[in-house]
Protein backbone atom coordinates (compact mmCIF):
# COMPACT_ATOMS: atom_id res chain seq x y z
CA UNK A 1 0.00 0.00 0.00
CA UNK A 2 1.63 3.56 -0.68
CA UNK A 3 1.73 5.73 1.51
CA UNK A 4 0.24 9.04 1.92
CA UNK A 5 2.29 12.71 1.93
CA UNK A 6 0.86 13.85 5.02
CA UNK A 7 -1.47 12.71 7.50
CA UNK A 8 -3.20 15.25 10.10
CA UNK A 9 -3.72 13.45 12.98
CA UNK A 10 -6.50 14.22 15.91
CA UNK A 11 -3.63 13.90 18.92
CA UNK A 12 -4.91 13.71 22.59
CA UNK A 13 -1.96 12.32 24.16
CA UNK A 14 -2.97 9.06 25.16
CA UNK A 15 -2.19 5.72 24.25
CA UNK A 16 -4.10 4.92 21.37
CA UNK A 17 -3.47 8.52 19.46
CA UNK A 18 0.56 8.15 20.59
CA UNK A 19 0.60 4.58 18.91
CA UNK A 20 -1.14 6.03 16.06
CA UNK A 21 1.41 7.96 15.43
CA UNK A 22 4.07 5.27 15.29
CA UNK A 23 1.92 2.97 13.54
CA UNK A 24 1.08 5.63 10.89
CA UNK A 25 4.43 6.38 10.01
CA UNK A 26 5.53 2.63 9.82
CA UNK A 27 2.29 1.94 7.51
CA UNK A 28 0.56 4.70 6.38
CA UNK A 29 1.87 8.11 6.20
CA UNK A 30 5.31 9.91 5.53
CA UNK A 31 4.84 12.46 7.78
CA UNK A 32 2.59 12.75 10.81
CA UNK A 33 1.04 16.01 11.94
CA UNK A 34 -0.59 15.90 15.27
CA UNK A 35 -3.42 18.17 16.39
CA UNK A 36 -4.49 18.86 20.00
CA UNK A 37 -7.44 20.68 20.15
CA UNK A 38 -8.36 22.65 23.84
CA UNK A 39 -12.24 22.06 24.77
CA UNK A 40 -10.93 22.95 28.36
CA UNK A 41 -10.15 19.72 29.76
CA UNK A 42 -7.53 21.71 31.80
CA UNK A 43 -4.39 18.94 31.03
CA UNK A 44 -0.90 20.18 29.95
CA UNK A 45 -1.41 20.74 26.53
CA UNK A 46 1.80 21.71 25.34
CA UNK A 47 3.26 18.79 26.90
CA UNK A 48 1.18 17.06 25.30
CA UNK A 49 2.54 18.78 21.99
CA UNK A 50 6.01 17.52 22.77
CA UNK A 51 5.27 14.45 23.50
CA UNK A 52 3.74 14.12 19.84
CA UNK A 53 6.66 15.61 18.25
CA UNK A 54 8.56 12.98 20.54
CA UNK A 55 6.97 10.00 19.52
CA UNK A 56 7.54 10.89 15.67
CA UNK A 57 5.10 13.96 14.10
CA UNK A 58 6.62 16.66 12.10
CA UNK A 59 4.84 18.64 13.71
CA UNK A 60 2.20 19.22 16.46
CA UNK A 61 -0.22 21.93 17.02
CA UNK A 62 -2.60 22.79 20.46
CA UNK A 63 -5.64 24.94 19.02
CA UNK A 64 -7.57 26.44 21.48
CA UNK A 65 -11.11 26.60 20.36
CA UNK A 66 -12.44 27.12 24.39
CA UNK A 67 -14.34 30.21 23.18
CA UNK A 68 -15.98 28.59 19.48
CA UNK A 69 -16.77 25.48 21.36
CA UNK A 70 -19.12 27.35 23.82
CA UNK A 71 -20.16 29.88 22.01
CA UNK A 72 -21.24 27.85 18.90
CA UNK A 73 -21.45 24.62 20.28
CA UNK A 74 -22.47 24.80 23.62
CA UNK A 75 -24.90 27.33 23.77
CA UNK A 76 -27.04 26.02 20.84
CA UNK A 77 -27.62 22.70 22.88
CA UNK A 78 -28.15 24.46 26.04
CA UNK A 79 -30.23 26.82 23.77
CA UNK A 80 -32.20 23.07 22.40
CA UNK A 81 -32.02 21.88 26.37
CA UNK A 82 -30.11 18.66 24.76
CA UNK A 83 -29.57 15.46 26.41
CA UNK A 84 -29.33 12.47 24.91
CA UNK A 85 -32.16 9.36 26.00
CA UNK A 86 -33.06 12.02 28.63
CA UNK A 87 -30.11 12.15 30.48
CA UNK A 88 -26.61 12.83 28.98
CA UNK A 89 -25.98 16.35 28.36
CA UNK A 90 -23.66 15.31 24.92
CA UNK A 91 -20.59 16.79 26.27
CA UNK A 92 -18.25 14.57 24.27
CA UNK A 93 -20.71 14.39 21.03
CA UNK A 94 -20.83 18.08 20.84
CA UNK A 95 -17.10 18.46 21.06
CA UNK A 96 -16.74 16.31 17.90
CA UNK A 97 -17.95 18.27 15.18
CA UNK A 98 -15.76 21.05 16.00
CA UNK A 99 -12.78 19.32 16.66
CA UNK A 100 -13.31 18.00 12.88
CA UNK A 101 -13.37 21.49 11.87
CA UNK A 102 -10.07 22.29 13.60
CA UNK A 103 -8.69 19.73 11.66
CA UNK A 104 -9.71 20.29 8.49
CA UNK A 105 -8.24 23.64 8.51
CA UNK A 106 -5.13 22.50 9.85
CA UNK A 107 -5.59 19.83 6.58
CA UNK A 108 -6.38 22.50 4.34
CA UNK A 109 -3.18 25.11 5.58
CA UNK A 110 -0.82 21.95 5.83
CA UNK A 111 -2.08 21.22 1.93
CA UNK A 112 -2.23 17.05 3.70
CA UNK A 113 -3.48 14.61 1.65
CA UNK A 114 -5.09 12.80 4.63
CA UNK A 115 -6.77 13.03 8.19
CA UNK A 116 -6.60 10.29 10.81
CA UNK A 117 -8.68 10.07 14.36
CA UNK A 118 -8.26 7.31 16.96
CA UNK A 119 -11.80 6.13 17.33
CA UNK A 120 -12.09 2.83 17.60
CA UNK A 121 -14.85 0.95 15.28
CA UNK A 122 -17.59 0.55 18.05
CA UNK A 123 -18.39 3.76 19.04
CA UNK A 124 -20.29 7.05 18.12
CA UNK A 125 -17.13 9.31 17.79
CA UNK A 126 -15.83 7.96 14.40
CA UNK A 127 -19.15 8.83 13.05
CA UNK A 128 -19.37 12.08 14.26
CA UNK A 129 -15.95 13.25 12.84
CA UNK A 130 -16.37 11.22 9.41
CA UNK A 131 -19.98 12.62 8.65
CA UNK A 132 -18.14 16.00 10.05
CA UNK A 133 -15.40 15.89 7.45
CA UNK A 134 -17.65 14.59 4.79
CA UNK A 135 -19.83 17.94 5.00
CA UNK A 136 -16.94 19.88 5.63
CA UNK A 137 -14.04 18.35 2.85
CA UNK A 138 -15.76 16.07 0.70
CA UNK A 139 -12.25 14.98 -1.13
CA UNK A 140 -10.58 14.40 2.20
CA UNK A 141 -9.45 10.37 3.04
CA UNK A 142 -9.92 9.47 6.34
CA UNK A 143 -8.32 6.80 8.17
CA UNK A 144 -8.80 5.48 12.30
CA UNK A 145 -5.60 3.51 12.59
CA UNK A 146 -7.56 1.73 15.60
CA UNK A 147 -10.11 0.40 12.91
CA UNK A 148 -7.06 -1.31 11.32
CA UNK A 149 -4.06 -1.96 13.36
CA UNK A 150 -5.75 -5.25 14.55
CA UNK A 151 -3.89 -6.95 17.29
CA UNK A 152 -3.16 -3.29 19.14
CA UNK A 153 -6.44 -3.88 19.75
CA UNK A 154 -5.83 -5.43 22.59
CA UNK A 155 -4.72 -3.04 25.58
CA UNK A 156 -1.49 -5.02 26.45
CA UNK A 157 -0.68 -5.30 23.19
CA UNK A 158 -0.89 -2.25 22.99
CA UNK A 159 1.26 -1.46 25.67
CA UNK A 160 4.08 -3.80 24.57
CA UNK A 161 4.34 -1.69 20.86
CA UNK A 162 4.43 1.35 22.92
CA UNK A 163 7.26 0.17 25.06
CA UNK A 164 8.85 -1.10 22.11
CA UNK A 165 8.95 2.35 20.15
CA UNK A 166 10.18 3.84 23.42
CA UNK A 167 6.34 5.73 23.79
CA UNK A 168 6.20 6.90 26.73
CA UNK A 169 2.52 5.84 28.60
CA UNK A 170 3.15 6.06 32.69
CA UNK A 171 -0.40 7.91 33.26
CA UNK A 172 -2.15 6.35 30.76
CA UNK A 173 -1.46 2.66 31.97
CA UNK A 174 -3.17 3.60 35.28
CA UNK A 175 -6.16 4.63 34.26
CA UNK A 176 -8.46 1.48 34.35
CA UNK A 177 -11.25 3.83 31.87
CA UNK A 178 -11.29 5.49 28.79
CA UNK A 179 -12.14 9.24 29.37
CA UNK A 180 -12.95 12.41 27.12
CA UNK A 181 -12.95 15.56 28.95
CA UNK A 182 -14.23 19.01 28.25
CA UNK A 183 -15.92 22.24 29.76
CA UNK A 184 -19.81 20.70 28.98
CA UNK A 185 -18.99 17.46 30.75
CA UNK A 186 -16.78 14.16 31.56
CA UNK A 187 -17.42 11.03 29.73
CA UNK A 188 -16.09 7.77 31.24
CA UNK A 189 -16.32 3.61 29.86
CA UNK A 190 -14.83 0.46 30.11
CA UNK A 191 -12.78 -1.16 32.76
CA UNK A 192 -15.64 -2.30 35.97
CA UNK A 193 -17.74 0.22 34.59
CA UNK A 194 -18.69 -2.56 31.67
CA UNK A 195 -20.52 -4.55 34.13
CA UNK A 196 -24.13 -2.80 34.40
CA UNK A 197 -24.66 -4.11 37.72
CA UNK A 198 -21.71 -2.58 39.31
CA UNK A 199 -22.07 0.98 40.77
CA UNK A 200 -19.24 3.01 39.52
CA UNK A 201 -16.24 2.95 41.95
CA UNK A 202 -15.16 6.54 43.52
CA UNK A 203 -12.15 6.34 41.49
CA UNK A 204 -14.39 6.62 37.98
CA UNK A 205 -15.42 10.25 39.20
CA UNK A 206 -13.12 13.34 38.91
CA UNK A 207 -14.93 16.36 38.66
CA UNK A 208 -17.96 15.75 41.81
CA UNK A 209 -17.74 14.71 45.21
CA UNK A 210 -19.88 11.31 46.29
CA UNK A 211 -22.48 12.94 48.54
CA UNK A 212 -21.07 11.44 51.62
CA UNK A 213 -18.71 14.37 51.70
CA UNK A 214 -20.75 16.82 50.69
CA UNK A 215 -21.24 20.42 52.48
CA UNK A 216 -24.26 20.06 55.05
CA UNK A 217 -25.47 23.35 54.41
CA UNK A 218 -27.27 24.22 51.25
CA UNK A 219 -26.02 26.73 48.60
CA UNK A 220 -28.30 28.74 46.90
CA UNK A 221 -27.19 30.00 43.45
CA UNK A 222 -28.54 32.56 40.88
CA UNK A 223 -28.39 32.53 37.21
CA UNK A 224 -29.23 35.44 34.78
CA UNK A 225 -29.97 34.63 31.65
CA UNK A 226 -30.47 36.96 28.59
CA UNK A 227 -31.57 35.24 24.78
CA UNK A 228 -31.13 32.07 26.47
CA UNK A 229 -27.74 32.30 27.26
CA UNK A 230 -26.14 32.68 30.87
CA UNK A 231 -24.34 35.80 31.37
CA UNK A 232 -24.41 36.45 35.25
CA UNK A 233 -23.80 33.98 38.57
CA UNK A 234 -25.00 35.90 41.82
CA UNK A 235 -25.03 38.95 39.85
CA UNK A 236 -21.75 39.33 38.73
CA UNK A 237 -20.83 38.93 34.94
CA UNK A 238 -18.63 36.32 33.91
CA UNK A 239 -17.36 35.18 30.22
CA UNK A 240 -18.91 31.98 29.16
CA UNK A 241 -16.00 30.31 29.68
CA UNK A 242 -15.33 31.22 33.30
CA UNK A 243 -18.95 30.90 34.29
CA UNK A 244 -18.95 27.25 32.86
CA UNK A 245 -15.52 26.48 35.28
CA UNK A 246 -17.02 28.11 38.20
CA UNK A 247 -20.45 26.04 38.02
CA UNK A 248 -18.58 23.32 37.46
CA UNK A 249 -16.41 23.69 40.35
CA UNK A 250 -19.68 24.75 42.89
CA UNK A 251 -22.22 22.44 41.70
CA UNK A 252 -19.39 19.74 41.64
CA UNK A 253 -18.44 20.52 45.80
CA UNK A 254 -22.28 19.37 46.06
CA UNK A 255 -22.06 16.52 44.34
CA UNK A 256 -24.52 17.21 41.09
CA UNK A 257 -23.86 16.06 37.79
CA UNK A 258 -23.33 12.15 37.87
CA UNK A 259 -25.11 10.37 35.31
CA UNK A 260 -25.28 6.24 34.91
CA UNK A 261 -27.24 5.19 32.43
CA UNK A 262 -27.36 2.54 29.75
CA UNK A 263 -27.04 4.66 26.22
CA UNK A 264 -28.41 3.56 22.77
CA UNK A 265 -25.49 4.00 20.56
CA UNK A 266 -25.81 4.70 17.17
CA UNK A 267 -23.22 1.61 15.73
CA UNK A 268 -26.68 -0.23 17.24
CA UNK A 269 -24.71 -1.11 20.56
CA UNK A 270 -26.03 -0.81 23.97
CA UNK A 271 -23.51 0.22 26.39
CA UNK A 272 -23.11 1.75 30.15
CA UNK A 273 -22.17 4.72 30.63
CA UNK A 274 -20.69 7.24 33.22
CA UNK A 275 -20.69 10.83 33.09
CA UNK A 276 -19.80 13.84 35.07
CA UNK A 277 -21.62 17.03 34.21
CA UNK A 278 -22.02 19.25 37.15
CA UNK A 279 -22.55 22.97 34.89
CA UNK A 280 -24.53 21.54 32.03
CA UNK A 281 -26.83 19.96 34.39
CA UNK A 282 -27.20 22.96 36.89
CA UNK A 283 -27.99 25.41 33.64
CA UNK A 284 -29.99 23.06 31.27
CA UNK A 285 -32.46 23.00 34.94
CA UNK A 286 -32.30 26.49 34.79
CA UNK A 287 -32.90 27.04 31.37
CA UNK A 288 -35.64 24.82 31.24
CA UNK A 289 -37.09 26.68 33.79
CA UNK A 290 -37.13 30.00 32.54
CA UNK A 291 -38.55 28.68 29.02
CA UNK A 292 -41.60 27.80 31.13
CA UNK A 293 -41.88 31.23 32.55
CA UNK A 294 -41.87 32.98 29.23
CA UNK A 295 -42.61 31.07 26.49
CA UNK A 296 -46.20 30.33 25.58
CA UNK A 297 -47.84 26.53 26.22
CA UNK A 298 -47.56 25.77 22.71
CA UNK A 299 -44.26 26.92 21.88
CA UNK A 300 -42.96 25.12 25.15
CA UNK A 301 -44.63 22.02 23.98
CA UNK A 302 -43.67 22.27 20.51
CA UNK A 303 -40.63 22.98 21.36
CA UNK A 304 -40.08 19.61 23.15
CA UNK A 305 -40.16 17.92 20.22
CA UNK A 306 -37.17 20.23 18.60
CA UNK A 307 -35.35 19.80 20.94
CA UNK A 308 -35.34 16.28 21.22
CA UNK A 309 -34.53 15.94 17.34
CA UNK A 310 -31.93 18.60 17.72
CA UNK A 311 -30.40 16.14 20.63
CA UNK A 312 -30.65 12.90 18.34
CA UNK A 313 -28.79 15.16 15.51
CA UNK A 314 -26.17 16.28 17.39
CA UNK A 315 -25.47 12.50 19.24
CA UNK A 316 -25.73 10.84 16.03
CA UNK A 317 -22.94 12.89 14.47
CA UNK A 318 -25.02 15.55 12.06
CA UNK A 319 -24.24 18.47 13.78
CA UNK A 320 -22.95 19.77 10.09
CA UNK A 321 -26.82 19.01 8.35
CA UNK A 322 -29.12 21.40 6.79
CA UNK A 323 -32.01 19.73 9.70
CA UNK A 324 -29.86 21.28 11.89
CA UNK A 325 -29.42 24.30 10.50
CA UNK A 326 -32.94 24.70 10.09
CA UNK A 327 -34.12 23.91 13.37
CA UNK A 328 -31.35 26.50 14.61
CA UNK A 329 -33.94 29.13 12.96
CA UNK A 330 -36.68 28.04 15.29
CA UNK A 331 -35.00 27.32 18.45
CA UNK A 332 -33.24 31.28 18.12
CA UNK A 333 -36.63 32.54 17.49
CA UNK A 334 -38.08 31.00 20.69
CA UNK A 335 -34.80 32.62 22.83
CA UNK A 336 -35.86 36.23 22.46
CA UNK A 337 -37.56 36.00 25.44
CA UNK A 338 -35.57 33.48 27.13
CA UNK A 339 -34.35 37.03 29.55
CA UNK A 340 -34.41 36.67 33.37
CA UNK A 341 -33.27 34.79 36.62
CA UNK A 342 -33.13 31.66 38.36
CA UNK A 343 -32.40 30.84 41.79
CA UNK A 344 -31.31 27.07 42.89
CA UNK A 345 -30.85 25.37 45.48
CA UNK A 346 -27.95 22.74 45.07
CA UNK A 347 -28.00 20.25 48.36
CA UNK A 348 -26.42 16.22 48.36
CA UNK A 349 -26.27 15.90 44.89
CA UNK A 350 -29.42 17.36 43.75
CA UNK A 351 -30.44 20.82 41.90
CA UNK A 352 -33.90 22.27 42.29
CA UNK A 353 -35.15 25.39 41.12
CA UNK A 354 -36.45 27.11 43.99
CA UNK A 355 -37.29 30.38 42.48
CA UNK A 356 -37.72 32.58 38.87
CA UNK A 357 -38.08 35.96 37.66
CA UNK A 358 -38.52 37.48 34.47
CA UNK A 359 -39.44 40.82 32.29
CA UNK A 360 -41.16 38.46 30.03
CA UNK A 361 -42.93 36.76 32.72
CA UNK A 362 -46.54 35.40 31.16
CA UNK A 363 -47.08 34.60 34.94
CA UNK A 364 -50.08 36.60 35.90
CA UNK A 365 -51.08 37.09 39.13
CA UNK A 366 -53.84 38.34 38.82
CA UNK A 367 -55.01 35.32 36.36
CA UNK A 368 -53.18 33.11 39.04
CA UNK A 369 -54.11 33.63 42.46
CA UNK A 370 -56.57 31.89 44.73
CA UNK A 371 -56.55 35.50 47.06
CA UNK A 372 -57.92 38.68 46.77
CA UNK A 373 -57.61 40.64 43.49
CA UNK A 374 -58.86 37.64 41.08
CA UNK A 375 -59.20 38.56 37.60
CA UNK A 376 -59.97 35.27 36.30
CA UNK A 377 -63.61 35.49 34.42
CA UNK A 378 -65.21 32.62 36.94
CA UNK A 379 -68.38 32.94 34.56
CA UNK A 380 -66.51 31.45 31.51
CA UNK A 381 -65.25 28.17 32.84
CA UNK A 382 -68.90 26.27 32.59
CA UNK A 383 -68.93 27.45 28.88
CA UNK A 384 -65.75 26.79 27.90
CA UNK A 385 -66.12 22.91 29.50
CA UNK A 386 -68.91 22.42 27.64
CA UNK A 387 -67.77 23.36 24.39
CA UNK A 388 -64.27 21.34 25.41
CA UNK A 389 -66.02 17.85 26.34
CA UNK A 390 -68.62 17.74 23.68
CA UNK A 391 -66.33 15.60 21.28
CA UNK A 392 -65.93 13.06 24.33
CA UNK A 393 -69.69 13.87 25.65
CA UNK A 394 -71.32 12.84 22.07
CA UNK A 395 -68.94 9.57 21.84
CA UNK A 396 -69.79 7.85 25.14
CA UNK A 397 -73.63 8.73 24.34
CA UNK A 398 -73.94 7.48 21.16
CA UNK A 399 -74.72 3.70 20.81
CA UNK A 400 -72.02 2.61 18.60
CA UNK A 401 -69.00 -0.02 19.75
CA UNK A 402 -66.70 1.82 20.98
CA UNK A 403 -63.25 1.98 19.19
N1 LIG B 1 -20.95 7.48 24.83
C1 LIG B 1 -20.59 8.85 24.76
C2 LIG B 1 -20.86 9.40 23.41
O1 LIG B 1 -20.97 8.65 22.47
C3 LIG B 1 -19.21 9.12 25.25
C4 LIG B 1 -18.08 8.71 24.39
C5 LIG B 1 -16.84 8.89 25.19
N2 LIG B 1 -15.61 8.69 24.52
C6 LIG B 1 -14.52 8.25 25.18
N3 LIG B 1 -13.41 8.28 24.56
N4 LIG B 1 -14.56 7.84 26.41
O2 LIG B 1 -20.98 10.59 23.25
Amino acid sequence: MSKFKKVVLAYSGGLDTSISIQWLLENRAEEVIAVAVDLGQKEDLEAVRQKALKVGASQAFVIDARKEFVENFVWPSLKANATYEFNYPLATAIGRPLIAKVLNDIALKTNADCIAHGCTAKGNDQVRFEVSWQALNPNLTVIAPPREWGELCDRGKAIDYADKHGIPISSTKKSPYSIDLNLWGRSVECGVLEDPWVEPPEDAYALTNPVETTPNEAKYIEIEFREGVPIKLDGVEYNAIELIEELNSISGLHGIGRIDQIENRLVGIKSREVYEAPAATVLLKAHKEIEYLVNTKDTVHFKQTIDQKYSELIYNGLWFSPLREALDGFIEKTQRRVNGTIKLKLFKGNCVVVGRKSENALYNLELATYDEGDEFDHSAAPGFIKIFGLGVKTFYQSQSISQ
